[in-house]
């Protein structure tokens, strides 16, 4: 590990309101913070509503929202500790004290939360995870995670650049019933209404790159609710060809590219 990495994760430890615990930790013996239903009473004293930004990456979405809006307390969650040191950092500067960072597996929520303890989840930018839906972070095998530890009738937002995984979470709330309070596949040329207005609001780490290289960014918002019953749906999807594999970006990219001029 790079000794700048190892100073983030230092730092990390040190942070008020940053809580870690992966899967392997657990594995290896550590304790899990004891903070399922102690969000409110231990980590922000007060009894404001818990909104969950899952993948934050460097956090700095978490920290927008936080900074716009007090009266909800804010936990971005991600397991890459040295990306969400970046928000960690920013809101320790700023003293914001309704944010909070958990590095851990989106998988182990509930573990951390107490049922109905989250009101609200936003999905920004996640890998569409093409080849496996368990992993799709708008899957049913996460809805039963989400329905755990989330109030009935919670708002879900998704913000994506990928037509795959837009196209699948359509097929999935259409598949279970959701309702879906906004859907859109070209947010910044939808006119506004509430929902819009605050999802145009703020742009990601990612939604930034993204939009720079020309992509349509989609957004849609669903009301949670508690099934035992969850379905897949059952359709062939269209694969994204501009994403990038790691190493393999500049290629693809640069074929995508070339696909759109002709
Ligand atoms: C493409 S990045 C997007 C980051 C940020 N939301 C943004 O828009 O700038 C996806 C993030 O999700 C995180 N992630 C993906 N699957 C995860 C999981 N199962 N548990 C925790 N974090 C996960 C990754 O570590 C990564 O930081």
């Amino acid at each position: 590990m790079s000794k700048n990495k190892q100073k983030k994760f230092q730092e990390m430890k040190e942070f008020a309101r940053v809580y870690q615990c992966s899967f392997r930790d657990m594995q290896t013996g550590a304790q899990i913070p004891k903070l399922a239903g102690r969000w409110n009473v231990d980590v922000f004293a007060n009894d404001h509503p818990i909104v969950l930004e899952l993948g934050c990456g460097h956090g700095d979405y978490t920290v927008g929202l936080a900074r716009r809006d007090t009266s909800h307390n804010f936990i971005g969650i991600d397991i890459k500790g040295a990306r969400m040191w970046a928000g960690a950092k920013q809101a320790e500067i700023e003293q914001l004290t309704n944010v909070a960072f958990l590095r851990t597996q989106i998988e182990m929520l509930p573990h951390f939360f107490a049922p109905g303890e989250v009101d609200e989840i936003w999905i920004t930018f996640p890998d569409p995870q093409m080849k496996k839906a368990t992993k799709r972070l708008t899957s049913t095998f996460f809805m039963q995670r989400y329905q755990t530890v989330m109030r009935q009738g919670g708002l879900i937002h998704l913000k994506t650049d990928s037509p795959f995984l837009y196209t699948y979470t359509r097929a999935m709330l259409q598949e279970n019933n959701y309702p879906v309070l906004a859907d859109t596949d070209h947010l910044y040329a939808t006119p506004d209404s509430p929902l819009l207005t605050q999802a145009k609001a703020l742009q990601t780490h990612y939604e930034k790159q993204w939009i720079e290289r020309g992509m349509t960014i989609k957004y849609l918002c669903w009301q949670l609710q508690h099934k035992d019953d969850l379905h897949e749906p059952d359709i062939e999807i269209e694969k994204d060809t501009y994403r990038s594999y790691g190493r393999d970006y500049q290629s693809k990219s640069a074929e995508h590219k070339a696909e759109k001029l002709t």
